[in-house]
């Protein structure tokens, strides 16, 4: 069987080194060694500043939602994972959805701005499938109108935007470390945090809001545990051999499918991480087609992101988002883990193929 994604597991001797360490410290949550060796190594990997390790993604989004102190509005995407708009409504914030670019699939930066009312805090953009957003248009209008950002980077780990990580663009960026990521810690995710002072709070908020063993504020448990940062050690050890083996997969797809089915625009300032494999159709029913298709030899696409974001129910009414509802309709991902065969990456192309020539 082969799904969208397969977990990636490290050595299992370097696993068990890092675990056996554990035991010998006895120290399995609350700030352990591992999660303070794992932020200090992934501001080195990653060259950035400010990292917090948290539970999950969707936690380091709701904090940085109230470090940052939002109100009201937040401009966001439609297009992306549920998390992305359900952790506002969490949060009693408003998502104010602003269609995509039909090309890069990311919030269109040129339409921001007919959005922003009295009520707007902030923007909440996706580098969707790890494609770097138009940052510094968002920057500007951002400061423009007195607005927060906030990068939901769940999956941009590592991506570089003109030579810098994109993870330094915006007040805050989350990343998730959910075990089909990327990099992953099985659970987990990280804010990078651009203000020293809000870095501080965030490792209060994160604890129950104590600090030095006195509460000081309100907050909520959302720390890392020590087995998940010595998942995080083992498979950063990885990280050039993740990407090397994704890397090869991604170019045999684009290089057979180009032409055939629709890609997505990469940000010509930025690198990929060869995390996802999306294509676009003519129409739903050609996706549903090769779904079936793919199906029926055990290979098991994903539909992301299906349904468009606008359409959930506990949002409507809402108005409709045109282009991220008709992208929704017709993209598939194909699988792509470092694990994946290039030999069974060829059998995906060739089904994908006899589609595209039965639907002419
Ligand atoms: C765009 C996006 N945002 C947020 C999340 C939530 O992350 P997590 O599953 O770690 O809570 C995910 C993935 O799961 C995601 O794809």
């Amino acid at each position: 069987m082969i799904n969208v994604t397969k977990p990636y597991l490290p050595n299992r001797e370097k696993y068990k080194s890092y675990i056996d360490s554990i035991y010998q410290a006895n120290w399995l949550t609350n700030n352990g060694p591992l999660v303070q060796e794992l932020e200090k190594r992934l501001e080195d990997y990653l060259g950035v500043k400010n990292i917090l390790l948290v539970s999950n993604g969707t936690l380091a989004l709701q904090i940085a939602y109230k470090l940052l102190d939002l109100k009201g509005e937040v401009i966001t995407t439609p297009f992306s994972f549920v998390a992305t708009t359900s952790s506002l409504m969490w949060e009693n914030l408003v998502p104010v959805f602003v269609d995509i670019d039909p090309d890069t699939f990311n919030l269109d930066p040129s339409q921001i701005e007919e959005y922003i009312t009295r009520e707007t805090s902030a923007i909440l953009p996706v580098h969707v499938f790890g494609n770097s957003c138009e940052v510094e248009k968002i920057a500007s209008i951002a400061s423009r109108n007195g607005l927060k950002v906030i990068y939901d980077a769940a999956h941009a780990f590592g991506v570089k935007y003109k030579d810098k990580s994109v993870l330094d663009y915006g007040d805050i960026s989350t990343v998730s470390f959910h075990a089909t990521k990327l990099f992953h810690t099985i659970e987990g995710g990280a804010l990078i945090i651009k203000d020293d002072a809000l870095f501080a709070k965030a490792k209060r908020l994160i604890n129950f809001g104590y600090e030095k063993g006195e509460i000081v504020e309100l907050g909520i448990n959302s720390k890392m545990n020590e087995f998940s940062a010595a998942m995080g050690l083992a498979v950063l050890d990885d990280m050039e051999e993740i990407l090397r083996k994704r890397k090869e997969i991604w170019e045999k797809y684009h290089e057979a499918l180009e032409g055939k089915v629709g890609f997505q625009k990469m940000n010509g300032n930025s690198t990929n991480n060869y995390h996802y494999f999306p294509i676009v159709l003519k129409d739903e029913s050609e996706v549903l087609r090769l779904q079936q298709a793919l199906n029926k030899q055990q290979i098991y696409p994903r539909r992301y992101f299906h349904p468009s974001l606008d359409t959930l129910e506990y949002l409507q009414p809402q108005a409709p988002m045109d282009i991220s509802r008709d992208l929704s309709e017709r993209i598939l991902c194909l699988p792509i883990y470092p694990d994946l065969g290039i030999n069974e990456v060829e059998m995906i192309i060739s089904v994908v193929q006899a589609i595209q020539v039965e639907g002419h």
